[in-house]
């Protein structure tokens, strides 16, 4: 049986009747989810049941006064979500003719709604197959699959995004996304999740691994992702060279650079050579050599690059090659362009 067909197996023999699960309106949808982020669904519910009494639809909300709604949302914490969902309320009725948008993308567009709550009222309203995923989907999800990437880390966002989408259920999103949060919360909690009895632990790699309490791994604060870039200027006999563009889901997305070869530690000039091939395609007999002796420790938020530019001395002919003039049209990475006007002054 497919991950997905487990949950939503558990789901219908466990589920907890609701009172927003009667319905797929996108306004109950987006008032329930907004309420249950940071709170426990028993602390939430009451305070669903008050409001949907007191603003059956997005009208009353719109039309009442933000101190009533902070009155009401008393003692729910985190306060800006009620003021967003008033100011929301009014765009809906004001702007949007008493209609919640029903794609992903524009609900996203609402104030207060982020990705979780545009994914959850996209699928559970509106049977879109977008992959919510909050703190119970990151939970599921490592401990099933073992991936130890940080979920507060950019990499471990965009995995994890990436891994929920691939794995659900087309068929039956809204079941299942709400499933897999539902599972989270009852049976694979944080503390003392309940293993013996779950009927996902023949897969489940945390389990079979005897390493739960791994699962998820996080980012302490202060910690410090070490990568080593080794970038490769290579360079003609007419002193052209090559940048490339950065795509996917890293650091610098659409700015340049020279071409990369990242590796695990720090390499020396022979372990450069032969790795040459991996990123570039050069006829001719190259000479290699660092650039300088120094390695430049460049620092972001949460990663350090250990980086060494390599010169790469070709006699081939660039056909894209790149004069040192024309180098500062692109957009470059600091790091880039600080060794770019190092390059000017001994090589061009
Ligand atoms: N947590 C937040 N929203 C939820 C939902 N719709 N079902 C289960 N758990 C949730």
């Amino acid at each position: 049986m497919t991950f997905s067909n487990k949950i939503l197996h558990w789901y219908s023999e466990n589920k907890r009747s609701l009172p927003w699960r009667t319905t797929t309106d996108p306004y109950n949808i987006w008032l329930s989810e907004i309420m249950l982020q940071q709170t426990r669904v028993a602390q939430g519910t009451p305070y669903y049941i008050k409001f949907i009494k007191q603003f059956p639809t997005v009208y009353e909300l719109a039309g009442a006064k933000e101190e009533e709604v902070l009155k009401l949302w008393q003692g729910l914490g985190y306060y800006s979500r009620a003021r967003n969902l008033h100011f929301t309320a009014k765009k809906i009725v004001e702007e949007y003719n008493g209609h919640f948008p029903d794609t992903y993308e524009e609900l996203l567009k609402l104030k207060g709604v982020g990705d979780y709550t545009a994914s959850a009222i996209a699928s559970i309203s509106f049977n879109l197959p977008e992959p919510v995923v909050d703190g119970n989907v990151y939970r599921v999800l490592s401990r099933y699959f073992g991936v130890d990437i940080p979920i507060n880390a950019s990499r471990g966002i965009s995995y994890f995004k990436d891994l929920a989408r691939k794995v659900l259920s087309h068929e039956c999103i809204r079941d299942y996304n709400q499933g897999i949060m539902e599972f989270g919360a009852m049976q694979c909690m944080p503390k003392k999740p309940l293993c013996i009895s779950c009927p996902l632990n023949e897969q489940c790699v945390a389990f079979q691994t005897n390493s739960i309490e791994k699962y998820p791994v996080k980012l302490k604060k202060g910690d410090i992702r070490k990568r080593f870039f080794n970038y490769l200027v290579v360079l003609d006999d007419d002193g052209n060279t090559h940048l490339i563009k950065r795509t996917g889901k890293d650091i610098w997305q659409n700015l340049y650079e020279f071409p990369l070869l990242e590796t695990l530690e720090e390499v020396n000039v022979n372990e450069v050579k032969e790795r040459l091939p991996e990123i570039l395609t050069l006829q001719e007999p190259k000479q290699v050599y660092q650039s300088s002796d120094k390695i430049i420790v460049h620092k972001l938020s949460h990663q350090h690059l250990h980086t060494k530019f390599w010169i790469v001395k070709t006699k081939d002919r660039l056909p894209n090659g790149l004069p040192a003039k024309e180098l500062d049209k692109y957009p470059v990475p600091v790091l880039i362009e600080e060794f770019i006007k190092t390059l000017k002054n001994s090589y061009f």
